[in-house]
């Protein structure tokens, strides 16, 4: 299986990284690769609303979107963290999920049910339900099939113990085997 992993946090040394590097030890341990990005090092504009997307095609803002889109389309399974900043999800966080609208108007484009693990990082030990379903919510808008779900709290001056970091190796390593999970959101009243 080959994984891509967009890590939306810009600390190249921070807990979505420790987590991500066990999650590749279990997907490696079970024959599999994960390429890691972070989105950092790409120029990801923010979503205009200008409906050219509604014609097919998909995005027309000249950046990195549909070069990266491309490197996920290609993969077996995405994994997309996102770290926790005032509550919701990271603007910048946000900012790459918006534009996943543009994949939705061209059968081209969509991500044919590819399988996606959401890991959101926070440092509170609770984060308000509405915030991980909405995120979850705006993934599946290409088609994207959420089958885990990793809310990551509690993390301020964490130090992992060895057995939670060997539970990402497992997660990793069954990755693909997961049930999708429903998303909850009812759309017309945007609540849960
Ligand atoms: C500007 C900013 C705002 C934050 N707001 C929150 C918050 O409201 N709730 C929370 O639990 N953590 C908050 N955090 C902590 C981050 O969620 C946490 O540091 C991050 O998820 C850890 O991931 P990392 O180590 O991979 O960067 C905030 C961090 C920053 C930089």
């Amino acid at each position: 299986m080959k994984a891509v992993t967009l890590i939306t946090s810009s600390n190249r040394h921070g807990n979505t990284k420790k987590i991500v590097d066990r999650l590749t030890i279990g997907i490696e341990d079970n024959g599999g690769s994960n390429e890691v990005l972070f989105m950092d090092d790409y120029n990801i504009k923010y979503c205009t609303g200008c409906e050219a997307c509604k014609k097919g095609g998909g995005c027309v803002l000249d950046d990195d979107y549909n070069m990266l889109m491309q490197k996920i389309r290609e993969a077996d399974y995405f994994i997309f963290t996102a770290p926790i900043f005032y509550n919701d999800l990271a603007g910048h966080s946000k900012m790459f999920l918006d534009r996943l609208g543009s994949l939705a108007y061209d059968p081209e484009l969509e991500m044919k049910e590819k399988k996606t693990l959401l890991m959101i990082t926070h440092i509170s030990d609770k984060i308000n339900d509405f915030v991980i379903e909405n995120t979850h919510r705006c993934i599946v808008t290409a088609n994207f099939k959420v089958n885990k779900i990793l809310d990551v709290g509690g993390l301020l001056d964490k130090k992992f113990e060895e057995w939670e970091l060997e539970d990402y190796e497992d997660i990793g390593y069954e990755l693909e085997e997961y049930d999708i999970i429903p998303h909850k959101l009812d759309l017309d009243s945007a609540t849960l």
